[in-house]
């Protein structure tokens, strides 16, 4: 492994499942000091203390709550300056998100509030904690922001294509302050979140056959590009689409 990371400190939200977990953990290979944040705490504990390398550091955070987000920045600023921040948790309310006109409005509250909110909170206390010393952020998009994708996702397609807005923008207003800001798109990456597609085998197959390279990916696909975005060798990219779907999105 090499050391790409080597002397960066880094926050990875939702590090306890499936991409985050596989990003904080490459970080931590590649000599960053990590520190995994996500509501389920039991979960950020076991991948930090699994993780080799550089030092992990478990973190309760909830994304949506700005009390828990401050919380969490204040425990790392009192450590230390922060270089990478991979705003990444997010859920997906598999058999409650639906057509537009069927769609709960509590489902549709639930899905922003974590995904695009939990995202905007975690950029505003991201962006605080780079001043002066600038930084890279990173967000996890989803392909459902950009195509429909042959899914009914009504509250999870809009709360990303937030995401994607809220990536953009930020970009523009820090550039000057040496932040960066990126999105990584991932397409169907079999974690626990899609747990229920991937035990579908006509979802399932509708969903690979649509990509390029005939495969399902893994959230081990999602950690190079992770790896560039945080590293300097992206020094030059800010404001950025990073697609990592197969070829989903292209064909
Ligand atoms: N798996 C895919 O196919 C896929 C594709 C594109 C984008 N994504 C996105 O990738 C990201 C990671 O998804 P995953 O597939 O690894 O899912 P996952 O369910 O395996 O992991 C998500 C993690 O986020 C945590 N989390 C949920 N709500 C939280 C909150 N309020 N505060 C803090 N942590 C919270 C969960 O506890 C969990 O550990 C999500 O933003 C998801 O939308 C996933």
């Amino acid at each position: 492994m090499s050391s790409k990371l080597a002397g960066k400190s880094a926050l990875v939200t939702g590090a306890g499942s499936g991409i985050g977990l596989a990003v904080a953990q490459r970080f931590a290979a590649e000599g960053a000091r990590v520190y995994f944040a996500d509501i389920n705490h039991g979960a950020a504990a076991a991948a930090a203390s699994d993780a080799a390398g550089g030092t992990s550091t478990a973190l309760a955070m909830d994304i949506s709550d700005e009390a828990s987000v401050a919380a969490a920045y204040a425990t790392i600023a009192a450590e230390g300056p922060l270089d990478i921040v991979v705003a990444n948790a997010g859920v997906q309310l598999f058999g409650q998100d639906a057509r537009v006109g069927d769609l709960d409005l509590e489902v549709w509250e639930k899905t922003v509030a974590i995904n695009q909110r939990g995202a905007f909170l975690t950029l505003k206390h991201a962006v605080r904690a780079m001043a002066g010393l600038g930084g890279s952020i990173i967000c996890t998009g989803s392909p459902t922001a950009v195509v429909a994708c042959g899914q009914t996702f009504t509250a999870y397609s809009s709360s990303k294509a937030g995401v994607h807005g809220l990536a953009r923008v930020v970009a523009a207003d820090y550039a000057g302050e040496g932040i960066r800001v990126n999105t990584v798109v991932p397409g169907y990456t079999e974690t626990p979140l899609v747990r229920t597609i991937a035990a579908d085998p006509v979802s399932r197959a509708g969903l690979v056959d649509s990509t390029m390279l005939g495969r399902a990916g893994t959230a081990a696909d999602v950690e190079g590009i992770m790896v560039f975005l945080a590293s300097d060798d992206s020094a030059y990219a800010t404001g950025g689409l990073f697609t990592v779907d197969g070829g989903l999105t292209a064909l």
